[in-house]
């Protein structure tokens, strides 16, 4: 769970707290990195070279580990997290050609988010419902049977909604009332 911290203010001081927490102990490195995450959402390069300058772990050691992981990761997410399952009966069915589609579509490699932060794409194992194959899950609804077009319809519906959502808020004042 994401803890609140006064990052906003100084997420250096955040960084060394952590690390201080973990009595700058090199053999706490994956500890160290899994609250930094908890606590940012994602571990920051620059994170990265302040654990290294406190606890003397090469920076390059430190990014081999969190691109190792597959539970780190170097970007925020995104508004919207799409996961793709490529399970055996997914990928038979055609997981590559959803994920290549809404990779397109939202501007987001696998693994990755999106450079308005609005999408982050994930390829994922089995989600347990493979008579659905393929099956994509959008900020945990279910989608079964997605082709392509379904793909490249979903990533549209959140876009539109955004840009609804965005529209909504210029016409309103603070108190939710139209502004004048
Ligand atoms: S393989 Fe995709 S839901 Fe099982």
């Amino acid at each position: 769970m994401r803890k609140e911290t006064n990052l906003a203010v100084n997420p250096l001081a955040a960084v060394d707290a952590i690390v201080r927490r973990h009595n700058i102990n090199a053999g706490a490195t994956i500890p160290i990195l899994q609250d930094i995450q908890n606590t940012f959402g994602f571990v920051a390069p620059e994170v990265l070279t302040r654990i290294s300058d406190l606890t003397g772990i090469s920076e390059s050691e430190l990014y081999s580990i969190v691109t190792f992981y597959a539970q780190f990761r170097l970007q925020p997410m995104g508004k919207n997290i799409i996961s793709v399952c490529h399970g055996t009966a997914c990928h038979l069915a055609g997981a590559d050609k959803v994920t290549e589609t809404i990779q397109y579509a939202a501007g987001a490699k696998p693994g990755e988010t999106s450079e308005d932060g609005l999408f982050t794409l994930e390829k994922v194992a089995c989600l347990g419902c493979c008579s659905l194959a393929p099956v994509v899950n959008v900020n945990d609804e279910t989608h079964g049977r997605v082709t392509p077009d379904k793909a490249q319809a979903l990533v549209k519906a959140l876009r539109d909604a955004e840009q609804k959502e965005n529209s909504g808020s210029k016409g309103e004042s603070r108190n939710g009332q139209p502004a004048v």
